[in-house]
């Protein structure tokens, strides 16, 4: 049971692809009756395309830039549960715009637990290798301590079912966030 002090009204989600950012957040939304946004839906909206033919096309800093614009705007937001794309972080403002607005959790998985969730995946541009694992292990190299300062929290995530997730996320809140000032947003966690 789920008691709850005040929450973040703004919660983003950060981590590798397959970490669960899209599916936590939006269950996590659900429950604390926030809005639900996924930067890589937000991007494609305004293209019109998917992020893996954008990216193919026009290549990666051309996607980097609207990345980034897209965040500012879904930053403006008063209320907001947000999954990050996973190269997110890769830009110093992302990180900064990212911390000031919102309550960031990494989510934190092993590459071996991505793989496993990701064998299937045909969207990420940058796993259509050879050798998926190995480009998971590089990415978990360069990112993890981007994620980490980035983050407020961090989340392992292994093999536990959704709502259990979403539980602990729950308790991680109430643990770590700053309550909202007076008369700000903020919400209570529903039973
Ligand atoms: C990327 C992750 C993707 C998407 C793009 C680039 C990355 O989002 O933004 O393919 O650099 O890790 P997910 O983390 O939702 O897969």
């Amino acid at each position: 049971m789920v008691s709850g002090g005040p929450l973040p009204a703004k919660i983003a989600f950060v981590g590798l692809p397959g970490a669960g950012k899209s599916s936590i957040g939006r269950r996590l939304a659900g429950r604390l009756g926030l809005p639900f946004g996924d930067l890589d839906e937000a991007i494609e909206a305004r293209l019109g395309c998917s992020v893996r033919e954008y990216f193919e096309r026009d290549g990666e800093p051309a996607f980097r830039d609207l990345e980034a614009r897209t965040l500012v705007q879904l930053a403006a937001s008063t209320e907001l549960v947000l999954a990050t794309g996973g190269g997110a972080v890769l830009r110093a403002d992302n990180r900064t715009l990212l911390r000031d607005h919102f309550h960031v959790i990494y989510l934190r998985a092993s590459p071996e637990d991505l793989m496993r969730r990701l064998r299937h995946d045909i969207k990420r541009p940058l796993l259509q290798v050879a050798d998926p694992l190995e480009r998971l292990r590089e990415l978990h190299g360069q990112r993890d301590a981007l994620y980490a300062k980035t983050a407020h929290s961090v989340v392992g995530t292994g093999r536990a079912s959704l709502s259990r997730m979403v539980a602990t996320i729950i308790e991680t809140l109430e643990r770590d966030a700053v309550p909202p000032a007076p008369g700000g947003p903020g919400l209570s966690a529903k039973g």
